[in-house]
């Protein structure tokens, strides 16, 4: 599957804001928030549709409804700062919660976490706003494929080149949609020009 790459002037605004180590993290999340509802509305633009028989105050219509639940999985702690634009937008979305934690020296990410919900007739957003080495995502992917839901669309707000393609050579069938593309990976194995630590800027650490 392919790359979508959101384009807004709004979203090329605030990932400036994003980018700039000077901006605190009450900004920083609110800007992360209001960057992840225009990944995630992108991420879901697919989501299929059903009929729905309606009265208006004039007069009887048929209308649409969504067809299918989604269910969201934030991976830990980063994942956390795009979650509540999930839930504000899909009220009814079922959480899961994957913690994974890269180590500072080979960059691997470990298992901390995992709790998933019934994923039965859901399709399932898989939310990581940093693609790095792309390590963290493929295995959160793996861990939603186990729950079987009707497909999973990966949401991220700063990808790079090797993230994606770890993600597509491990999962095919995911299609990544991110706010911005980067040009690669530091020695370190963190995004250049990237944002840093994105955890560590929403949270204070
Ligand atoms: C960061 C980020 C991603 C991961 C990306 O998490 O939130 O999950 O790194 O890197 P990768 O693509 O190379 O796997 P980190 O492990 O720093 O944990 P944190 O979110 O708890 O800070
Ligand atoms: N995780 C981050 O938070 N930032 C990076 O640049 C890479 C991994």
């Amino acid at each position: 599957m392919g790359v979508r790459i959101v384009e807004h002037p709004l979203v090329s605004h605030l990932m400036t804001c994003l980018r700039d180590k000077n901006t605190e993290p009450a900004a920083f999340r609110a800007q992360a928030g209001i960057v992840s509802r225009l990944v995630i509305l992108e991420a879901l633009r697919d989501l299929p549709l059903r009929p729905r028989e309606i009265e208006t105050p004039l007069e009887p219509m048929v209308g649409t409804e969504l067809a299918c639940g989604v269910a969201a999985v934030p991976i830990l702690r980063a994942g956390l700062g795009m979650l509540e634009s999930a839930l504000q937008l899909f009220p009814d979305v079922a959480v899961g919660y994957v913690g994974l934690e890269r180590d500072h020296k080979t960059a691997k990410a470990s298992s901390y976490y995992c709790k998933m919900p019934d994923m039965d007739g859901r399709l399932a957003i898989c939310l990581d706003p940093m693609l790095a080495t792309g390590g963290s995502a493929s295995q959160g992917i793996s861990l939603i494929k186990a729950e079987n839901p009707d497909g999973i669309v990966m949401a991220s707000i700063v990808a790079a080149p090797e993230g994606i393609e770890r993600v597509q050579n491990d999962h095919p069938d995911v299609e990544i949609v991110t706010a911005a593309l980067d040009t690669g990976l530091n020695e370190l194995k963190y995004i250049l020009p990237g944002l840093g630590d994105f955890g560590d800027r929403l949270y204070a650490t």
